[in-house]
């Protein structure tokens, strides 16, 4: 089992990537705190690990709130005496044509993919210095920090954000040994996209990988519990793409 007595709090994890990587990570022997705004998809999860003998809790979590992700951290310490993993990877989409968009929009992605990527570094950074713990954070951008897209300004913005964040955060937390990276997913078959299957946005993004085809969750989790092992003790600051080849071919 590869992540054995480790403890990981995973953000987004009632649904899509979070969901598929909080399964696989409690299968190779973690303990899990499911962390999710939205409490039935969140608890559904957690049975699930529980179901199959793992060990979980779920918290209640909006990532956009410093103190829930805080408490959130705290969970995993009050639960199960540590935290060695962060999975930052709550985030939410509005896809809306770029002189449509509203202030509102704009903030409500920056504050969730963006500011709740910050919080997780701080209050995870924090807590592993104070324990001691040489730890593994994962922020979860995506191939649109690197590749523009239609209709999602304010999660470039974001995702853009991340990747900068990823790479300050592993060289200011390189001292207390804790490694902060990212992955940049492609297209994966998740609600955040289904929800504009009828805009043709996921044909679309299919087509833009090099296989033709969306990603699945667990593809992603697989590469995630890859890199919180120890074997992947070399990567640091850096985005890893998870995304079949995705690019700008049509
Ligand atoms: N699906 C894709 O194509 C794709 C591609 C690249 C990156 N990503 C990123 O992957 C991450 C996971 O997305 P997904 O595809 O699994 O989507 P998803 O919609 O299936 O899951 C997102 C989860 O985040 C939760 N969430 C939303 N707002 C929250 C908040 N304020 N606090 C806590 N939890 C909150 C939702 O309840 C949901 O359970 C996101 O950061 C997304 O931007 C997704």
């Amino acid at each position: 089992m590869l992540l054995q007595g480790k403890v990981a709090v995973i953000t987004g994890a009632g649904s899509g990537i979070g969901r598929a990587t909080a399964k696989r990570f409690a299968a190779e022997g973690a303990k899990v705190v499911v962390a999710d705004v939205n409490d039935a998809r969140g608890v559904e999860t957690a049975d699930e690990i529980a179901l199959a003998g793992g060990s979980v809790r779920f918290v209640h979590t909006d990532v956009s709130r410093f103190a829930d992700v805080e408490a959130a951290v705290q969970a995993a310490v009050d639960a199960f005496g540590r935290i060695d993993i962060l999975f930052n990877n709550a985030g939410i989409g509005r896809y809306k044509p770029l002189l449509e968009h509203t202030p509102e929009d704009y903030d409500a992605v920056v504050k969730v993919n963006q500011y709740g990527v910050y919080y997780g570094i701080l209050a995870a950074g924090r807590k592993m210095r104070e324990l001691g713990i040489r730890g593994t954070i994962i922020n979860t951008a995506s191939v649109f920090a690197f590749v523009a897209s239609e209709g999602v300004i304010g999660y470039h913005a974001a995702k853009g954000a991340v990747k900068m964040m990823t790479q300050a955060a592993a060289l200011e937390l390189g001292r207390y040994g804790i490694r902060v990276l990212a992955i940049a997913p492609g297209g994966v078959d998740t609600p955040i996209i289904q929800g504009y299957k009828d805009m043709g946005l996921a044909d679309r993004m299919a087509r833009q990988h090099m296989r033709r085809q969306l990603q699945r969750p667990e593809q992603i989790a697989a590469v995630v519990t890859l890199l919180a092992t120890e074997d992947a003790d070399a990567i640091n600051g850096s985005v890893v793409m998870v995304d079949d080849g995705f690019a700008e071919f049509k």
